[in-house]
Order: C-alpha cells, then structure tokens, then sequence
C-alpha cells in the first residue's frame, strides 16, 4: 500500500470508511472491551470509554487522517516532514515500536479464535452443556504451548501475506462484504444472550454504573481502549490518512468509523455480559472471558452450531482487517525510511514480531515463568499488552495532539481538512470550533491528568 502508484487511492468514500472501520472493528471491540468492562466495574467502565470515544478518540482520529493526508507518509516520515527537527521523530519511533508489539500480542488472540473455529467446527462443544467444563478447556487449550505459538505463527503469516500482496483487491472486499453480516449474527447473539436465565445480573452489571468503581487505573484504561478500539496514537491513521484523497471530508469519515466502532463495542458487551452472570462465570476472568462463555451460548441456542462456526469466521476476518493495519505500520516505515522492498519490511518484522510474541503466547499456562511474570495474572502477555495498548497508545495521543493543535496548528489543520484550493473549499468543517478546543485543550489536558496521576499511584504509590 505505500507503492506511490496507489497513494491516495481508496476506491471510494465508502471503501474508505470501511477500511478505517475494518481497522477499529476487530477484537478490541469483541473479545477486548468485554473483557476490559468486566474487570473494570462494568457500566461505569463503559460510560468513561464512551466518553474518552467522543471527547479524545473522535478529534485525534481526525488530527491522525488530516496529518497523514497532509504528509502522504507513514508517522515516522510525517514528523520529519513537518515538525523539522526537534524530538519528534521519537514520538514516529514510538509508533513503530507500537505497531511490532501490538501486533505480536494482537496476533496470539487471533490464533485462539482460529482454534476456536476449529474446535467448534469440529463439534468439540457440542455436547459439552457444563460452563466449568468448557471453562476448563480454554484452560487446557492455552496452556498448550505448541498449539498456541503454531496459530500464533499462522496469523502472522496470514497477515504478512496479505500485506505484502496489498490489501485493496482481497480482503478489503471480503470486508466490505462480511462486516453487515458480523452486525446482524452479534444483534442475534446479543438477543439469545439476554434472553439466557439469569441473564439480569449481567445486564445490570453492564448499564447500571457504579461510581464507587472509579479509580485512576479503571480511566487510564477506559481511555486506552477508546484509542486501541479506534486504532489510534501509533499512526494507523496517519497511514490510512496517507492514502485519502483530497476529495474526502475527514471529520465525517470519522464520525462514521467511531459510529461503527462503538456499535460492536456495545453490541459485543451485550452478548458477553448476560451470559457471564446467565453461566456462573467470573467478570474479572480476563483475556480469557469470551473463549469461556461463548461455547455456551451457542451450545443454547437452535442451529448453534452454524451460528458459532459463522461467527468465528467472521471475528478472524475482523481480526485480519485489523492486523494488516498494524502491520501496515512499521512496514511503511521501513519501506519510505529505508528503503526496504516491502518483501523484507514483511519478512523482518513479521519474524520480530513473532519473537517479541512468543513468551506472551506462553503467559498463559503453558510456562509458569511467563505466565506470573511480577507477580501479576496473565504476567509478560498483560505487561505487553498494557504497556503497548494503553501506555503507548496514551503517549502517542497526547503528542499527536499537542503537535496537531499548537505547533502545526489548527489552522494549517483546517486547510488541510477543507482542502481548500485557490479559495474553493472541498469540504465545509462546521465543528471547527469544537474540534480546535478538544484537540488543543480538552484531549492532552486529559490524557495527561489519567496518566500522570495513574502513574504516580502505581510507581509512587500515594
Ligand atoms: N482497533 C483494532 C481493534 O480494535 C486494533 C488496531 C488496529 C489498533 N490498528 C491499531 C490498535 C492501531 C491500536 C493502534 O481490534
């Protein structure tokens, strides 16, 4: 995709949003915000990611589209072009990094799901009717090092495949095609959910906040989740901006990316929180939570076998639309930085990438070391995916938006959203006003009151 030939060249408005949604859609909505909501309060949890969606995600997504549009570059290559010295190509590095280690983690979930698939395919839960026996095989399945690392390795190949042969022509229309249907299959899953007896507690659990629940830590994650599910503050969206055309009005095109994000956000949260309580289950299991309850669900449900088949289906061809625009990342770097072909930018980071993931992909079960890494559950797989998923995310954003509205500036900003050309403007920007005050103030001020604070708790401990 960084071939110039095929710059600026999303085929169409709506081929476009899809390809920004394929990147938010994927597990950070199904299989991450349930798991983050039960550990974090549930309700309360889901008010302050909706609220870092609106006020932080919505204009840095926009800052991200309108730097990338402006550059034509990945965000290593923006920086040099318009920040002109000074630390920013750092800030670039940062997102590089991201992009390798998210990836690395990222990927290792997406292998469960294809084992998921393979089992339910294979009936493995169709006759299992107990919650803690199928609790107890994600358990064993897991641990199993072998099975986990050889998926783990099949998804990296899956996407270096993809992203070296270019994403227009395959996946971006299986995308096109199969993203309604991932919408009208989790509608269905979401009414057998709370349908389920004892499903009351669930739902509760997830509308009805509880303000005793917030905490520095429970924010700092609300507000990682809004940037992971987003896909921003590593310069997805530098990227995928790189290749808007001029014609594009970015600020609605966003709109309907978060629009979209967020309907499978919620959506996931409704299939998986009735059923946690409906199954006996535990709201704090963690990376674990989907894989333990959604075999019950299907198990309870006419045709689940086709329903759970279909599904896991669908989550990986999520999960591919969102690791090719990880990927895309540090791969676009090394190809405009560089100079790299884009076979060995593929090759390179798709094997670091592999390395890096290894010990996470053993964090859960399959080595004791990994798994209670510092004493903490799901050890070197939580680290990682903490520090590169909501720290590095959070830095990234605060940057982006201090750089965006005080030292490129909101004006240059707004030219380039307007794209306007000998005094005629392509597209209007009516929320001018409010975008500069969040992308200025509200956002960084934020970002920087969580984190600092959350920091300060966790390493000073007052
Ligand atoms: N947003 C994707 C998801 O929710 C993951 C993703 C893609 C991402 N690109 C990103 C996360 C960039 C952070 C940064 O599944």
């Amino acid at each position: 995709m960084s071939d110039p030939q095929e710059r600026g060249a999303w085929s169409s408005k709506i081929g476009f949003i899809l390809a920004g949604a394929g990147s938010a859609v994927g597990l950070g909505a199904i299989w991450r915000f349930p798991y983050y909501t039960g550990e974090n309060g549930g309700a309360i949890f889901t008010l302050a990611f909706l609220i870092c969606c609106f006020f932080i995600g919505y204009p840095v997504m926009i800052a991200e589209l309108t730097l990338g549009r402006n550059t034509q570059k990945n965000p290593v290559g923006m920086f040099k072009k318009l920040a002109k010295g000074g630390g920013w190509k750092w800030l670039g590095g940062l997102c590089i990094l991201s992009g390798f280690t998210i990836f690395a983690w990222y990927s290792i979930i997406a292998g469960w799901v294809v084992g998921y698939l393979y089992k339910t395919a294979i009936g493995t839960f169709s006759e299992v009717r107990d919650a803690n026996m199928i609790s107890s095989m994600f358990d064993q399945f897991s641990a199993s090092g072998v099975t986990v690392s050889s998926l783990h390795a099949l998804i990296i190949l899956m996407t270096a495949f993809v992203v070296y042969r270019g994403v227009k022509s395959g996946i971006e229309l299986l995308s096109k095609l199969l993203m309604p249907l991932l919408f009208l299959l989790l509608i269905l899953l979401a009414i057998r959910s709370i349908t389920l007896e004892g499903a009351a507690d669930g739902l509760k659990f997830y509308l009805y906040p509880d303000f005793s629940k917030v905490s520095g830590m429970m924010i700092l994650k609300a507000m990682g989740q809004a940037l992971f599910s987003l896909s921003l503050g590593m310069g997805t969206m530098i990227t995928y901006g790189s290749y808007l055309s001029k014609k594009e009005n970015i600020p609605v095109s966003a709109a309907w990316i978060t629009f979209f994000e967020l309907l499978v956000c919620i959506l996931a949260g409704l299939v998986i929180m009735p059923a946690v309580s409906a199954m006996g289950q535990s709201y704090t299991e963690g990376p674990d939570l989907i894989f333990k309850v959604l075999p019950s669900i299907f198990g309870q449900m006419p045709g689940g076998y086709y329903f759970g088949v279909g599904f896991f289906v669908l989550v990986i061809i999520a999960a591919l639309t969102s690791t090719v625009s990880i990927l895309e990342v540090p791969v676009a770097y090394f190809v405009d930085e560089k100079h790299w072909s884009r076979k060995k930018a593929v090759i390179f980071v798709g094997f670091i990438a592999y390395l890096i993931g290894t010990p996470a992909a053993l964090a859960h079960g399959a080595s004791d070391f990994w798994s209670n890494l510092a004493g903490i559950k799901g050890g070197f797989f939580t680290i990682i995916s903490t520090v590169f998923g909501d720290i590095s995310l959070s830095i990234g954003a605060f940057f982006i938006a201090i750089f965006v509205g005080w030292l490129w500036g909101v004006e240059k900003a707004t030219t380039e959203i307007k794209s306007e050309e000998n005094g005629i403007t392509v597209s209007e920007f009516p929320i001018k006003k409010y975008w500069s005050f969040l992308i200025k103030f509200v956002a960084p001020v934020t970002i920087a009151i969580v984190f600092g604070y959350t920091m300060w708790k966790t390493f000073i401990g007052l």
